[in-house]
């Protein structure tokens, strides 16, 4: 059994680990492998703040909601793991600032400690390893599932992020471009993010604290496919940011970033026969996840590891019992 996933950024990446995870004792004929024109450091997750917070409401997804819940649980029980210093992954806490109340948010009970601020508080603010278990790595554009069927590929998986409508037109899936500027500020162990209602999500400053530098932003201008840095944005971030945090304008700006957020009204995670000659092929979609592709990702990656069991069922290959997932 031949899989390929389609991309390598944090879906494809932990979809593929998934699936490997859960299938390969399993499946001892399942040969896994990733295709991608764009590898680490030069896709979008790459470049994301990295921050694990879903957006201010679910609209009502809770399936979602559960996928985000699953990641943090996840991340949360590799914390104390030697893996974690090489992930980046640390606990952090910080503020989201609005300037009107708002209901709290739908994943107030995920976090370890949601509160809302104190008046003394808000007086502070006047205004992974996949090469190493076999799986096989193809650095290249992919034309069309058909060309993967065509190379006796089984399955595949697409998690083709922003430009997955280059494979299957999507109306519904457009960019939110975001530009953020990386600067030192080892003293900062706080996030605040910023809401402006009215200009929509992440479209006003954030500082976010990394392990190695820290992310200032906001930019989200849906529609917009430039991935080159803008001047006029940089000066909007920088601006914007020291107004909030005046100590910044002292830190040493280290790096710009210009990325492309896969947004769509929800997640597409789902099975698709398609016809290939006179056979019927299988793929499953895993992409659209906007501004929160790291704090969903592992929900997601078992929501797709599930279908993929139901496809081995169907197809009575792996000589099952099934992986609890
Ligand atoms: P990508 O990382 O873009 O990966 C897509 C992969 O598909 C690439 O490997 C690409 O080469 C491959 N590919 C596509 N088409 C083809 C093809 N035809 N052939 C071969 N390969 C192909 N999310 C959070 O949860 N927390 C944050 O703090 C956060 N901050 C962000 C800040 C900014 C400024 C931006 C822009 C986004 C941020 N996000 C954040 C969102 C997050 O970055 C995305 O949701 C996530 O990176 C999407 O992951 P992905 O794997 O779907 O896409
Ligand atoms: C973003 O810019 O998309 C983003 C920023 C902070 C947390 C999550 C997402």
């Amino acid at each position: 059994m031949r899989v390929a996933v389609i991309g390598a950024g944090v879906i494809g990446l932990s979809t593929a680990l998934c699936i490997h995870e859960h299938f390969h004792s399993l499946l001892p004929s399942l040969r896994l492998e990733v295709h991608a024109d764009r590898c680490t450091p030069h896709t979008t997750s790459d470049g994301a703040a990295g921050l694990w917070q879903p957006y201010l409401s679910d609209h009502g997804n809770l399936q979602e909601t559960l996928w985000n819940k699953e990641t943090f649980d996840h991340l949360l029980g590799l914390l104390g793991s030697p893996a974690a210093e090489e992930m980046g992954l640390f606990l952090i806490s910080g503020y989201n600032l609005f300037r009107q109340p708002v209901p709290d948010p739908s994943w107030k009970n995920i976090v370890l400690g949601f509160r809302n601020l104190t008046p003394k508080e808000l007086e502070l603010f006047p205004g992974y390893r996949l090469t190493e278990r076999g799986v096989k790595f193809f650095h290249q554009k992919v034309e069309s599932f058909q060309e993967m069927f065509a190379q006796g590929v089984d399955v595949v998986i697409n998690c083709t992020g922003v430009r997955a409508g280059e494979l299957q037109p999507d109306q519904e899936l457009q960019p939110g471009r975001g530009q953020v500027i990386k600067v030192l500020a080892p003293w900062l162990k706080h996030f605040i993010i910023t809401h402006d209602l009215e200009s929509g999500v992440y479209n006003s400053p954030y500082i976010i604290p990394g392990s190695e530098f820290t992310v200032l932003g906001g930019i989200y201008q849906h529609g917009n496919w430039n991935e080159a840095n803008s001047a006029q944005d940089h000066r909007t971030i920088w601006e914007s940011c020291c107004r909030l945090l005046p100590a910044l304008q002292e830190a040493k700006i280290v790096g710009e970033w210009s990325g492309l957020r896969p947004a769509r009204p929800r997640v597409r995670l789902e099975r698709e026969t398609i016809g290939h000659g006179q056979f019927q092929a299988q793929v499953i979609h895993n992409y659209g996840h906007g501004g929160f592709g790291i704090t969903i990702h592992w929900g997601c990656a078992m929501a797709a590891a599930r279908l993929f069991g139901s496809i081995l069922q169907e197809k009575k290959l792996a000589g099952l019992p099934q992986p609890r997932l």
